[in-house]
């Protein structure tokens, strides 16, 4: 029998013998936001409008870890009950999930399932920089993610190309470094009112919002506001893509050429600026400061800016969170968190400086660049995306690993959780980030949600449930590649 088209893989799930439930003229019960999720996902999925009733009961109740749910399907009716709202959430995920067409006839099948995540922290990142990507392409993102259970949105909100969040103290950041994109694409910004209703809207959908100034590198639109703030660019370090010039906005595809200046105070109390507006306008607990690919900041003045950057973080009552080249520098501050950028199998220093930042304090969020960098090309004749990472990621490759397996010594209670960046170097729109996400963006929330020991963890019963997945898929309107590693079910 085809396992269910469940995606991530509960971790218990109990088929009965018994006959499904027919969901036509079935009513809801119980928790209003839970059932408003479902009627819209069933409204999707199949055009019936349930009505109220108590054929289908939500509710959280106490007990059990958090984000758990039970879903139990009998022939005569459906019980969720979620330890928490997330938790029920996610159970009407799975229920949305598991309708399917008998004949003329829309059911659910009869089971139990008893489930919760491994990872606490299972997130996806937009770069909103090299593409700018409006209030609307980030909802549907944020609903695609929490669909698979994905509980963080990882916001890259200023990159070479663009700073891309108004702010007041500073709005000369938005008025003159926003202006344009890679190869010359509009640019953008999300006033202050956006990035709040971004923020809503991930939260009524279960996802922290972790907001990205990334610095000291990666910050060529900081100079063309703030002339002063800004090195001259280090061209020599440039491998690939166009030249950059002071003062002009940039639209190539260039790294590691741009800094702040480390040794003006001037550069701190920008810091100060603009962390502390973020602080207010974010409630979730981490601010990310970036801190990767700083090959023309001198290593002695990467430490120093790392260190002071990561105290001002912690000094407004927020988690600190850095690419994992912070952890070469000693005075990074305890409990930042690190954010794993090497491959599966590391090459360079990179577990080396993700350890450090686990003996300060600081917990681990793995985001495999040959595995789960969905901006790579998920095969080589692909139009869109990169290769840098080990060539094109198929979804084999994208499911094929284990987090506690990337860093030697790394324990697994120091693993926060596991995240998927999305680079918009090619990506313009939101079908270009279905083409590029889908289907991999799957194998990543089943590596951070599913225990690694289930029976259904395997490559052979993923990829046929993914295949399962493809009509729910297209009636949510995601256009993901037909990839010829899946089975689709048509
Ligand atoms: C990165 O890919 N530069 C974090």
């Amino acid at each position: 029998m085809l396992p269910l088209p469940l995606v991530p893989s509960p971790a218990h799930i109990e088929v009965s013998g018994d006959a499904p439930l027919p969901l036509t003229g079935a009513g809801i019960t119980g928790d209003p936001d839970a059932a408003a999720h479902l009627r819209t996902l069933i409204a999707a999925r199949t055009g019936l409008d349930l009505p109220e009733g108590d054929d289908i009961v939500l509710a959280v109740t106490d007990g059990g870890p958090a984000e758990s749910y039970r879903l139990e399907v009998s022939a005569t009716g459906i019980r969720i009950t979620g330890a928490d709202a997330a938790g029920l959430f996610y159970g009407v995920q799975t229920l949305g999930q598991l309708v399917r067409r008998d004949g003329e006839r829309w059911v659910v099948p009869s089971v139990r399932i008893d489930d919760a995540p491994r990872f606490a922290y299972r997130g996806v990142m937009l770069d909103v920089a090299r593409h700018f990507h409006d209030v609307a392409t980030v909802r549907a993102y944020v609903d695609r993610a929490a669909s698979l259970k994905l509980n963080v949105l990882h916001l890259h909100l200023s990159d070479d190309q663009g700073w891309r969040l108004e702010l007041r103290s500073r709005p000369a950041l938005t008025a003159r470094g926003s202006t344009t994109a890679v190869d010359g694409a509009p640019g953008g910004f999300y006033t202050q009112g956006d990035y709040r209703a971004i923020v809503d809207y991930a939260a009524s959908r279960h996802l922290t919002v972790v907001p990205e100034f990334d610095m000291p590198g990666h910050t060529h639109a900081v100079g063309l506001a703030y002339p002063d703030l800004a090195e001259a660019p280090v061209t020599d370090v440039i491998t690939e893509g166009s030249t950059p010039v002071a003062g002009e906005a940039y639209t190539g595809t260039a790294v590691g050429f741009s800094s702040l200046r480390v040794h003006d105070e001037a550069t701190y109390a920008f810091v100060r600026d603009v962390f502390g507006e973020l602080s207010e306008l974010t409630p979730g607990p981490w601010l990310h400061f970036g801190g990767d690919e700083s090959l023309g900041t001198a290593p002695e003045d990467f430490a120093l800016f790392v260190a002071r950057a990561s105290a001002i973080i912690a000094d407004l009552g927020k988690t600190p969170m850095a690419w994992h080249e912070a952890g070469a520098v000693a005075r990074l501050a305890p409990g930042t968190v690190g954010q794993y950028w090497g491959f599966v199998t590391p090459t360079d220093a990179a577990p080396h400086h993700t350890r450090a930042i686990a003996e300060r304090g600081g917990r681990v969020v793995l985001s495999p660049a040959d595995a789960i960098y969905l901006d790579m090309k998920p095969t080589a004749d692909s139009p869109l995306g990169l290769t840098w990472a080990n060539g094109a990621t198929s979804l084999e490759r994208a499911y094929a690993w284990e987090p506690s397996a990337v860093i030697a010594g790394l324990p697994e209670d120091a693993i926060l959780g596991v995240e998927a960046p999305l680079w918009t170097e090619t990506v313009a729109t939101l079908a270009d980030i279905d083409a590029l996400a889908f289907p991999r963006i799957a194998a990543a929330a089943e590596i951070a949600w599913s225990p690694a020991d289930g029976t259904e963890r395997t490559w052979e019963s993923f990829r046929t449930r993914v295949g399962g997945l493809g009509p729910l898929w297209t009636t949510l309107g995601i256009r993901f590649p037909a990839l010829e590693e899946v089975p689709w079910t048509t």
